[in-house]
Order: structure tokens, then C-alpha cells, then sequence
């Protein structure tokens, strides 16, 4: 049972379908993970378990950072927490492992929130707003050899991800991918992402994926 302040992301399939990856990931006491965009640090616990000694969890929300924390102490698992924007606390840094569940849902606008929990999920109009930094920014902190773990929707586009990945010299497939049923958030946009062509007309699932590059 995770502990969660409000307003941190609720654990959920993509955390647990990103999991499961991490869990075929060749983790020793010596691999360095990163985790972006922690929330409360359950993919950091499951690094943690499966023997990694050096796990990071950044995250720009206070109450995620808080929540990991004491995720952290009630597992007895030692993991390094910092607050800040995607890699910006570990930049000099470099990392065997990154794994991230970042927001990726197509909003309103593309300003994005600044507090709440639609910072939890909110990418601006496309989703892209924090998988286009993630392009960009995780090759710079993986060393070679690494190996990113990335999940997204189908509607943010997981062909552009992989492009941008594989112009930074990243090998790319898709990990896993899977269909689940619309939730809260994704129903109250059904209209919305209709008339911008991001889903069929009465579709109310959509298909999550974990890309999987490397170095
Ligand atoms: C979808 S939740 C995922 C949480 C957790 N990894 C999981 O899978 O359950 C996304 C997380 O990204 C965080 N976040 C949003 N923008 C961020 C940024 N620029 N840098 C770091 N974290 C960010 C949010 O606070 C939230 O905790």
C-alpha cells in the first residue's frame, strides 16, 4: 500500500504496465536508475526491489516528492529524492536505467498547469509538452548502454517518440502496449479530442505503450 499526499498521481495501469517492464530489465546492485516524474515513487520502490542500490526519483511536485519520501522509509528502500524540472537535478549525471511515466494527456491548452493535479496528467494540446523534453533530455543522462523506459498514449504519438528518439542515436521499440478503457479524465474529453482527430468518433478506449530505447 503506496502512501499518496493529495493532489500526487494514483498509481495506476500505466504505472503498472511501465512495472512490468521494468521488471524484464537487467537491474544489479550496481545499475543507476533514474525515475522522472516520480509521483509517489512506485516505480523507484519496484527498482529499488529488484536490487538497484543507486535509484533516483525527481519530481516537480512538492507532495510527490514528500510521498516518495516516505514511501522510501516504510520499505526500508534507500532512494535518493529530489525536486526540479525532468533532468534538471541530475544533468552532470549519468544513468543506466531511466524510467518515466511523464503526463502525456491531450488538454485544453497547451499552457500547463502550474499546481493540482492536472499537473499530474495535463501535456498541452498535443500531449507532447513533457515527452518532447524527455526526447531530448534522457539521452543526455543516459550513459552508454543505457536504457530508457518511456510510457505515452497512442494519441500523443508514438511514432514521433520514436523518431526523435532514434535522432539522438537511440535504438527504439515498443516494449508493450495495451487498450484500456477511457478513465475520469480521458471521458470528459471525449468531444474535444474528437474534433481534433486524436480518436475515432464514440471511441472510449485507448491504447498505452512503453517505448523502450537504447543507447
Ligand atoms: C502520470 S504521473 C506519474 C507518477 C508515477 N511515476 C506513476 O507512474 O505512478 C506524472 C508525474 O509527473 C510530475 N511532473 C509533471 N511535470 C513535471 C516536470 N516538469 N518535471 C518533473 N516531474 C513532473 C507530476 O507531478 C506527476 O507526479
Amino acid at each position: 500500500m503506496l502512501f499518496r499526499l493529495p493532489g500526487v498521481y494514483t498509481p495506476q495501469r500505466d504505472t503498472w504496465l511501465l512495472a512490468e517492464v521494468l521488471a524484464c530489465e537487467d537491474v544489479r546492485p550496481g545499475t543507476r536508475v533514474l525515475d522522472l516524474c516520480a509521483g509517489t515513487g512506485a516505480l523507484s520502490l519496484r527498482a529499488a526491489a529488484a536490487g538497484a542500490a543507486q535509484v533516483t526519483a525527481v519530481d516537480l511536485s512538492r507532495r510527490a516528492v514528500a510521498s516518495t519520501w516516505i514511501n522510501a522509509r516504510r520499505n526500508g528502500h534507500s532512494i535518493r529524492i529530489m525536486r526540479g524540472d525532468l533532468t534538471e537535478p541530475v544533468r552532470d549525471e549519468h544513468f543506466d536505467l531511466v524510467v518515466s511515466n511523464p503526463p502525456y494527456v491531450p488538454a485544453c491548452a497547451d499552457a500547463l498547469p502550474v499546481r493540482g493535479i492536472a499537473r499530474c496528467w495535463d501535456a498541452g494540446k498535443d500531449g507532447r509538452a513533457l515527452l518532447d523534453r524527455i526526447c531530448l533530455q534522457a539521452p543526455e543522462v543516459l550513459d552508454t548502454g543505457g536504457t530508457l523506459l518511456l510510457m505515452q498514449s497512442a494519441m500523443s504519438g508514438v511514432e514521433k517518440t520514436r523518431i526523435m528518439l532514434e535522432e539522438q542515436g537511440l535504438r527504439v521499440d515498443v516494449a508493450a502496449r495495451v487498450e484500456i478503457p477511457f478513465g475520469p479524465v480521458l471521458s470528459s474529453r471525449r468531444g474535444l479530442l474528437e474534433a481534433r482527430g486524436l480518436i475515432r468518433i464514440g471511441q472510449h478506449t485507448e491504447e498505452i505503450a512503453v517505448l523502450r530505447a537504447a543507447k
